[in-house]
C-alpha cells in the first residue's frame, strides 16, 4: 500500500471547512461502535474535538517531511500511555477517522485510491504512536 500525498491533502482540503462537525461525527461514531472507550475520555469533549482536529491538519501538512511526522507521532503516542489509550484501541480509531473522511470527501471523492493512501497513512500513524506508547509504558513500570 502506497501514500499518495496529493490525494491526501485534497481529499483532507475537501474535508477540513467542516470544522467542528468532522471531530463530532468522529467521536459519535467512535462510541457508537466501541462503547468501552468512552469512559477514557472526559465528559465534555469540546476541547479534545478541537485539539485532535489540529493534530490531524499538523500530519497532514508534515505528510512528506518524515523527520518532523515521526517526532510528533512519537510526543503524541507517549502522551497517549497517560490517556489508558492502547495499541488495540488504533483500529478501532482508524475505523472511525476512515469512516468520517469517507462521509465528508462525498462519494465521488473517495475512490479507492484515496481510500488506500488514507489506510497507508492510519498504518503509520497508529504504528510510530503504538510503539511510543508502548515504550512509554515499558519505561514507567
Ligand atoms: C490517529 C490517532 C490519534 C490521534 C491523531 C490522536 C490525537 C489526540 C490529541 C491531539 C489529543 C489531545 C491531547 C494531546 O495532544 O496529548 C488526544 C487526547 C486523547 N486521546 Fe487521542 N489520538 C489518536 C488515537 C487515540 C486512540 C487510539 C485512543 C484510544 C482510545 C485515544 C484516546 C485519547 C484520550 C483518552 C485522550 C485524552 C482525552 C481527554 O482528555 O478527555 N487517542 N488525542
Amino acid at each position: 500500500m502506497t501514500i499518495n500525498p496529493v490525494l491526501i491533502k485534497s481529499s483532507f482540503a475537501i474535508v477540513e471547512p467542516h470544522g467542528a462537525d468532522v471531530a463530532g461525527y468522529f467521536y459519535q461514531h467512535l462510541f457508537e461502535h466501541n462503547p468501552g472507550v468512552r469512559s477514557l475520555f472526559a465528559e465534555h469533549l469540546s476541547d479534545q474535538q478541537d485539539r485532535l482536529w489540529a493534530a490531524l491538519g499538523a500530519l497532514v501538512t508534515h505528510l512528506e517531511d518524515t523527520e518532523t511526522l515521526v517526532g510528533i507521532l512519537q510526543d503524541l503516542g507517549r502522551r497517549h500511555a497517560a490517556y489508558g489509550a492502547l495499541p488495540e484501541h488504533f483500529p478501532a480509531v482508524g475505523a472511525s477517522l476512515l469512516a468520517t473522511l469517507a462521509h465528508f470527501a462525498g462519494e465521488e471523492a473517495w475512490t479507492p485510491e484515496v481510500e488506500e493512501s488514507w489506510t497507508a497513512v492510519y498504518g503509520v500513524v497508529s504504528g510510530t504512536m503504538s510503539e511510543a506508547l508502548t515504550a512509554a509504558k515499558n519505561s514507567a513500570s
